[in-house]
């Protein structure tokens, strides 16, 4: 089976990255990001303070979240219902990363990660892949960029969606994202030893591509 695993904080563009990827090799693409972003965003819909570890971890039962791919590229459903289109809000993103730090939520979604690459070829992408749900994905990649690039292609991405944002507090947003991933004590968004650092702060996403696919080759050959 294939396995690509890419990590990286925040707004570093592994998601644009991961998903051309599938798309030219024409295997899966998992966002795990997405997932959390789906849990954060139901258990909100219930009015679960997400700070509360107790409550959120009496919910989990009886929250399935599931992913789909169709025509739209890969759909998030929380109990059977598409919730895609919500997840981007900067109140969801905080949420995902505060959901995060919980392991019993983490256990959870890595069990159907880890279930998905089992049966497929795929590309997953988030900030454990290399380190804790693939540990022997035999591509994988480190993908960051500093925080104030970050926060501009984060700003010119809402930008183009018509939405005015101020790149100040997208890259605050950026930076105590980053912390809380990078600072919890389960599974947190860390370098695997093996993984391949990319800093794309000065790359294009097509330099970007053409280093993965070059490493991809040299693993797997032509795919
Ligand atoms: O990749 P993203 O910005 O959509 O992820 C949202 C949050 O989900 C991120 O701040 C931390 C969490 N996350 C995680 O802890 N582990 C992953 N594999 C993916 C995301």
């Amino acid at each position: 089976m294939i396995q690509i695993a890419i990590d990286g904080p925040a707004g570093a563009g592994k998601s644009t990255a991961a998903k051309e990827l599938a798309r030219r090799l024409h295997i899966n693409y998992m966002d795990t990001g997405a997932m959390y972003r789906a849990m954060a965003y139901a258990l909100m819909q219930r009015g679960i303070d997400i700070a509360d570890h107790a409550a959120v971890e009496k919910e989990l039962g009886s929250i399935d979240i599931a992913v789909q791919y169709g025509e739209q590229g890969q759909r998030v459903l929380a109990n059977g219902t598409d919730v895609t289109d919500f997840i981007r809000t900067p109140e969801v993103s905080k949420g995902a990363s505060d959901v995060a730090v919980i392991p019993a939520v983490r256990l959870k979604l890595v069990k159907t990660q880890q279930e998905t690459a089992e049966k497929y070829d795929i590309v997953m992408d988030g900030r454990d892949i290399g380190t804790y749900v693939l540990p022997d994905a035999k591509v994988k990649f480190f993908i960051t960029a500093s925080s104030a690039e970050r926060a501009k292609r984060r700003y010119l991405e809402w930008k183009a969606a018509g939405i005015q944002k101020d790149i100040r507090e997208l890259e605050q947003e950026i930076i105590s994202r980053d912390k809380t991933d990078s600072e919890r004590e389960f599974a947190p968004l860390r370098q695997a030893e093996d993984a391949i650092l990319l800093d794309t702060t000065d790359m294009g996403i097509e330099d970007v591509l053409q280093a993965v696919i070059r490493r991809v080759r040299e693993v797997y050959g032509d795919v």
